[in-house]
């Protein structure tokens, strides 16, 4: 019963720890999901607006104390002097993107940089993962994106691969680019970004668990309980084996004295052949057993074949109302049997009587001789009153 209850409980905990893992996996896959898209999304505005930039060869823009030449920029055209007050200069996309970044850090908590593994400015260098990526990229790989913990913030840093198209060579050319090759890379990291909410699946899953246990364990002491119960109706099973033989009991018969309960029975095999008499004592137990709610105890006897010298008839014990003035007390019951039993023309009921029933009983034969009832014949009317 108790491995039972240890089965069924480490099946429903595992039940509940598979979901929590599932459940785990889908919302982290989710939430990847969406972070990535993001930063996707992201990135294609900005790779958009360079290749904006980029199909015009650079973008002018007028020359301030913050937006100086770029001095990488080697284009004869760099720098124009429009007008006394005018002067333009060339912005490339890779300063654009990098005044742009400049902007989304400060405005949006999203750093994003240009870089490759040959930059014409050594500041575009890549750092130690855009490195890595930077060689995924120059074996195939389209895109990479990874979740780094800084405490306390959670960050997602993720990276493309920025192909070298037509008109990126009026620039790149010269560096021995190709259209097609890989330029570089550009890298976004959104900051804190929105981690998983561990908490309410967590208490979910310990939640529906412990009412589970509860359950289990509520159903269990009540199944126990029944099948205590079974047991102990149970205790007598009449299939008994004799001499290697599964029999059944039949002719049933019952009695009690102060002491025990007698049920005597005829035992037959399956195939129908006869196996004699069997005796079952039950102790009443009425002070620690089986009539004060305990447990029951039984034992089962042969008695015609266990000191009783009588024949084996079918038996029907006597109920004895006990008075220890009439009957000493160690007698139990009596056994009864009547079959024809005959001595020249006199018929005598067989009487076995049971001592000390609990302990170890004994068994002593006798008969009681009761007149000729039985010719032989077919038996006679009995007396009419007309
Ligand atoms: C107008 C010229 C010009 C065009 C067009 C241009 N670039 Fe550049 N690019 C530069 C210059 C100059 C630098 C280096 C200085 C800097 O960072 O501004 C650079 C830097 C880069 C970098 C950063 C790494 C490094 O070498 O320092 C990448 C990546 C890059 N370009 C990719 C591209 C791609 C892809 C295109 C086409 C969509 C493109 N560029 C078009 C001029 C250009």
């Amino acid at each position: 019963m108790k491995k039972v209850l240890i089965f069924t409980l480490t099946f429903w905990l595992l039940i509940v720890g598979i979901s929590f893992l599932w459940n785990m996996d889908v919302a982290r896959e989710e939430q990847r999901h969406v972070t990535l898209q993001t930063a996707h999304t992201f990135l294609t505005q900005v790779i958009l607006t360079r290749e904006w930039n980029a199909d015009h060869g650079g973008i002018y823009v007028p020359v301030t104390a913050d937006m100086t030449p770029n001095p990488y920029l080697d284009d004869h055209l760099r720098d124009i002097q429009v007008s006394k007050d005018l002067q333009l200069t060339k912005v490339n996309p890779s300063f654009m993107t990098r005044q742009l970044s400049e902007i989304a850090a400060k405005r949006q908590g999203v750093q994003f940089h240009l870089t490759s593994l040959q930059p014409i400015r050594p500041q575009n260098s890549p750092s130690e993962w855009e490195k890595k990526a930077l060689e995924l990229f120059e074996r195939g790989v389209k895109e990479v994106g990874e979740t780094i913990n800084n405490p306390p913030n959670t960050d997602f840093i993720y990276m493309v691969p920025l192909i070298t198209e037509k008109s990126c060579l009026k620039c790149h050319s010269s560096q021995g680019y190709k259209e097609g090759d890989i330029r570089g890379g550009i890298s976004v990291t959104l900051t804190n970004i929105h981690t998983l909410q561990l908490l309410p699946m967590t208490m979910g899953h310990i939640g529906i668990g412990s009412i589970g246990v509860i359950f289990i364990i509520l159903f269990w002491i009540k199944l126990s309980s029944a099948y205590g119960i079974i047991q102990r109706q149970a205790v007598i099973d009449s299939l008994t084996n004799i001499d290697g033989n599964n029999t059944w009991a039949d002719y049933p018969g019952f009695a009690v004295d102060e002491e025990a309960i007698y049920i005597t029975n005829n035992m037959f095999t399956f195939v129908g052949a006869n196996s004699g008499v069997r005796l079952w004592i039950v102790d009443k137990g009425t002070t620690s057993g089986f009539y004060s709610g305990g447990p029951i105890s039984q034992s089962i006897y042969d008695p015609y074949n266990a000191g009783a010298s009588g024949y084996e008839l079918t038996t029907q014990p006597a109920h004895v109302f006990n008075s220890p003035t009439t009957l000493p007390t160690s007698v139990g019951t009596f056994l009864v049997g009547y079959s024809g039993l005959a001595s020249g023309s006199t018929e005598a009921i067989q009487v076995v009587r049971v001592d000390n029933p609990l302990v170890s009983p004994t068994f002593t034969t006798n008969y009681v001789f009761i007149g000729d009832i039985d010719s032989g014949a077919s038996m006679p009317d009995a007396p009419q009153n007309n």
